[in-house]
């Protein structure tokens, strides 16, 4: 093999823009490498990552339907992966161990933080859903040390025991599980991370959650404004942004994890935006 090898894998996989992605950050840094889209059979994707490493593939990004899968395929697995429950990225570390990460926290952070000056630390946050993608993200919002971090889940036990897994990561932050329509004070941040709007629905919640000075934060990303991004700005929201920045920071972690080196994610957000 020349290039170095580098792939994304799911399930459907076509739609994928990490190629695109990590291509305008290799031309960028000058690396000299190759990153595909593949899609593995829903039964076969254990097949599919031991072959490409097997063949000399250096990096694996994984998507939809596959993250719990790679976290439980791995040997060895970072910190930030390991209460995650889920990887989106795998390679071998020096011992040729297949190793799961997982950038989507750091992702988040970077977007909310540096891209758009939001402070996470000591902001009350509210988190919605309790799915993987949640999971993903808790460990890297909390350690930003929030004053309080609230999950509302549709299905309330689920957010509850996320409450307990993160407990020990929560340090000073006062952290707590509900239904949507609880909280009826104002937040400094809110974050969607439901499926809800893949179904056209909004979770139900109280106008009151967002004052005007809350950012919301829809981890989905959309052309125009999301669903709950445009529910948002109705009840008087500062400012709402989209999950694009965060899918462009995610790929950026993963860069540096395989590659060292940091690119510069401002002008791939931004073409993304605009084509
Ligand atoms: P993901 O990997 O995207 O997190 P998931 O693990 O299936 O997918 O989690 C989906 C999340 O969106 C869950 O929090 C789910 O709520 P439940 O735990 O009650 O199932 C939430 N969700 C999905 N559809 C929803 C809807 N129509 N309204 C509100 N929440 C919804």
């Amino acid at each position: 093999m020349d290039k170095a090898l580098y792939a994304v894998v799911g399930n459907p996989i076509s739609h994928s823009k990490s190629p695109r992605i990590h291509g305008l950050f290799a031309k960028q840094t000058g690396e000299d490498l190759e990153y595909i889209a593949i899609q593995a059979p829903i039964d076969d994707f254990s097949d599919v990552v031991r072959d490409f490493f097997e063949r000399g593939g250096l990096g694996l990004n994984v998507t939809v339907p596959f993250k719990e899968e790679a976290w439980k395929l791995a040997d060895r697995r970072t910190g930030r992966a390991g209460k995650a429950g889920a990887a989106n990225t795998l390679y071998l570390d020096k011992d040729r161990q297949l190793t799961a990460d997982n950038t989507d926290g750091a992702g988040l952070v970077a977007d909310l933080v540096d891209n758009h000056g939001v402070s996470l630390s000591g902001a009350r946050i509210l988190v919605l859903g309790a799915g993987g993608a949640v999971r993903g993200v808790l460990g890297p919002l909390l350690q930003q040390k929030p004053a309080s971090l609230t999950i509302a889940n549709r299905t309330v036990a689920k957010a509850q025991g996320l409450v307990l897994l993160f407990a020990e990561d929560a340090g000073q932050a006062a952290v707590d599980a509900c239904g949507f329509a609880t909280p009826d004070t104002p937040f400094d941040v809110i974050i969607n991370g439901t499926s809800a709007s893949l179904q056209g629905d909004l979770p139900p919640l109280a106008p009151a959650v967002v004052g005007p000075g809350t950012v919301v934060y829809d981890m989905m990303y959309s052309l125009d404004a999301t669903p709950f991004n445009q529910w948002a700005l109705e009840q008087g929201a500062e400012r709402v942004f989209d999950g694009l920045g965060m899918l462009v920071e995610q790929a950026a972690e993963s860069f540096r994890v395989w590659r060292g080196l940091s690119p510069d994610t401002a002008p791939v957000i931004e073409e993304l935006r605009t084509t």
